[in-house]
């Protein structure tokens, strides 16, 4: 079992270079099985696109790593199936499967598993590969999707902005037969930054004043080369990570219009923040103040990948701050290890209460999911004493060597790797997948 031994109470103070978005990354390389050759730079060193490079293989779409970038070729031939296993090693290998019944006509495909998040269904991106043409049964877990006439265009209305959902229509519609026009769209940063690729390879998509997606099919994408927008949400984890520490930096390589929520929340706090074209540069208080409310919602609202360590930070604040989740109906599984630190939050449905206190004190610490982990990692790094830390499959799968990253900002982090699994499982550190 790997784990991050943590002494706390350092002040962070430094500069960073952020990397590309996970979230962004990911749908594009699930695009790339429709494309032609294409560069995909800045992709991070992230399990999660270890796993999309490997499920590419399967598509019969080679894919490999050449520096910061994954070059993508289609090799022809390939799969109508993603194994299992990758399925459950992470929940976004769902949105390979427009793609898939683009290319092939087919997928069979088990359910997404390991929900940690609540419920999180799949009925929107299902609903509109239906209304596009394909046939969809599941049996048993599975899901059998076939479409030997092609796709075709059609007026989807989602009734929530999934950015999944969103994601694996608009790849699916970038070569069907005719026009889609996708209302209810989530317009997420890496929604914006799939769309770029994807013109890039040549693909007709509109972006309509009232929100709608028009995607005019073409009957071939080709290739293109792109560069993957920074990472909004390692961004905000770093920042808070200085901020709850009474620390001081400067970020580079972000894109500070992504990150307006969460600067504004922090502004609140009694940081100094300014912003340049691509860097932010923070200056925090002593001790920050309570935040008041924050209600996630979809983009350009309040995100919920950032509510956890959001979280963290509010728990050593002078003042109370609400949070309210209003995108996962359970997204609060970090909560009891921050108490652990002694944080006085109290959670009841989808809201949580957390009154700041002066101090918390090292523990023993798990990782309860990826964002949930860095939350945890934050409470550590501002606590008195030692912690340990486990869990850190989760960690991997969206922050580039994030120990490293704080260490060289000067906290005193240090990971033991380890290598034992659970016994009667095939997994290392307790990890099920989500994301
Ligand atoms: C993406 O997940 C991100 N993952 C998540 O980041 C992020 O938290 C989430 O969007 C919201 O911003 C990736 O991009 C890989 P959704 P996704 O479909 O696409 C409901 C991280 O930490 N819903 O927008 O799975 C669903 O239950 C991860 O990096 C349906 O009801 O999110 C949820 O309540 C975690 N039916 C809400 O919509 C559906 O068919 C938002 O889900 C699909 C979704």
């Amino acid at each position: 079992m790997s784990v991050y031994m943590i002494r706390g109470g350092n002040r962070l103070a430094g500069r960073l270079a952020v990397h590309g978005a996970k979230n962004a990354a990911l749908p594009i390389l699930a695009a790339a099985v429709v494309c032609g050759d294409s560069v995909i730079e800045n992709c991070p060193r992230l399990t999660d696109i270890s796993v999309a490079v490997e499920i590419l293989g399967h598509l019969g779409c080679r894919a490999a790593r050449q520096g910061d970038a994954i070059v993508t070729s289609r090799e022809g031939g390939g799969d109508c199936r993603i194994p299992d296993r990758l399925m459950g090693a992470m929940r976004s290998s769902i949105v390979f499967l427009g793609g898939m019944i683009a290319c092939h006509g087919c997928a069979e495909l088990t359910l997404p598993g390991g929900c940690e998040l609540g419920a999180r269904p799949i009925d929107l991106h299902l609903s509109a590969l239906g209304q596009m043409g394909a046939a969809i049964r599941e049996s048993g877990g599975r899901l059998y999707c076939s479409a030997p006439r092609g796709l075709h265009g059609a007026r989807i209305d989602l009734t929530f902005p999934s950015v999944g959902a969103t994601e694996n229509t608009i790849i699916a519609a970038a070569t069907a037969r005719g026009e889609t026009v996708l209302t209810g769209a989530a317009r997420e940063p890496e929604i914006l930054d799939l769309i770029d690729f994807l013109r890039g390879c040549g693909a007709r998509i509109r972006l309509e004043r009232d929100g709608a997606i028009r995607v005019e099919g073409v009957e071939k994408l080709g290739g293109t080369r792109h560069r993957v927008i920074p990472d909004r949400i390692a961004a905000g984890t770093y920042l808070c990570a200085a901020a709850m520490t009474g620390g001081e930096l400067l970020l580079e390589q972000v894109d500070p219009g992504h990150l307006a929520s969460c600067l504004s929340v922090l502004g609140g706090a009694g940081c100094q923040v300014s912003v340049g074209p691509d860097w932010v540069r923070l200056t925090a208080p002593e001790r920050l103040r309570g935040f008041g409310t924050i209600k996630t919602m979809p983009y350009p609202g309040f995100p919920t990948d950032m509510q956890s360590v959001m979280m963290a930070a509010a728990a050593t604040a002078r003042g109370s701050t609400v949070f309210v989740e209003n995108i996962f109906e359970s997204r609060y599984r970090h909560v009891p290890e921050l108490r652990k630190l002694g944080a006085d939050i109290v959670t009841e449905g989808r809201a949580a209460m957390v009154t700041g206190v002066e101090r918390l004190t090292g523990a023993d610490l798990c990782c309860t999911d990826l964002r949930g982990g860095a939350a945890v990692v934050l409470g550590a790094l501002a606590a008195r004493g030692q912690s340990t830390v486990t869990g850190l499959a989760h960690i991997d799968r969206g922050y580039d060597d994030f120990a490293g990253k704080l260490a060289r900002l000067g906290a005193d982090i240090q990971r033991i790797e380890g290598k034992e699994r659970k016994e009667g499982t095939d997994e290392e550190d307790g990890w099920t997948g989500t994301g």
